[in-house]
């Protein structure tokens, strides 16, 4: 089983931007965590980050002739606003979780809409880091 775990904009920046909301853990650390979890399951993770719309419209595109058969997405602001995201999950149909470290709908407004929730097969919200560990669970018992 291949799973494809993508962040969005300014999640590079984890560690260090604003703490108080999104942790003090790195996205390396995030990321050798699913890593470490998914080898333990027999299972292979590869994590994408970019801060740019177009970039995670061509890696979901390329999800679809490499194996992926999972993917977990934290879109960051773009989940907000991206509808060429949210189209380039349907366009490779490839079944996915919608992961936020913070709980979105405790923060702004506009922070309460997603192009993504109601075509994802779960969404978690609010947990830090074990929501990305509990999505990867899900998706290695699935
Ligand atoms: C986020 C929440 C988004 O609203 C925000 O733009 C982010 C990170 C989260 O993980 O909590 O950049 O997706």
């Amino acid at each position: 089983q291949h799973i494809l775990v993508l962040h969005g904009p300014n999640l590079n920046l984890l560690g260090s931007r604003e703490p108080e909301v999104y942790g003090r853990h790195t996205l390396a650390d995030i990321n050798q965590r699913l890593q470490q979890l998914a080898t333990e399951n027999g299972a292979s993770c590869t994590a994408f980050q970019t801060n740019h719309e177009g970039g995670l419209v061509d890696r979901i595109q390329a999800a679809r002739d490499d194996q992926t058969d999972f993917i977990l997405i934290n879109a960051a602001a773009y989940t907000h606003t991206s509808v060429a995201v949210r189209d380039a999950l349907a366009a490779v149909g490839i079944p996915f979780i919608e992961v936020h470290l913070s709980n979105v709908y405790k923060r702004e407004p506009f922070r309460h809409h997603s192009y993504l929730s109601d075509t994802a097969l779960g969404v978690v919200a609010g947990l830090g880091p074990f929501g990305y560990e509990a999505a990867l669970r899900y998706a290695l018992a699935n």
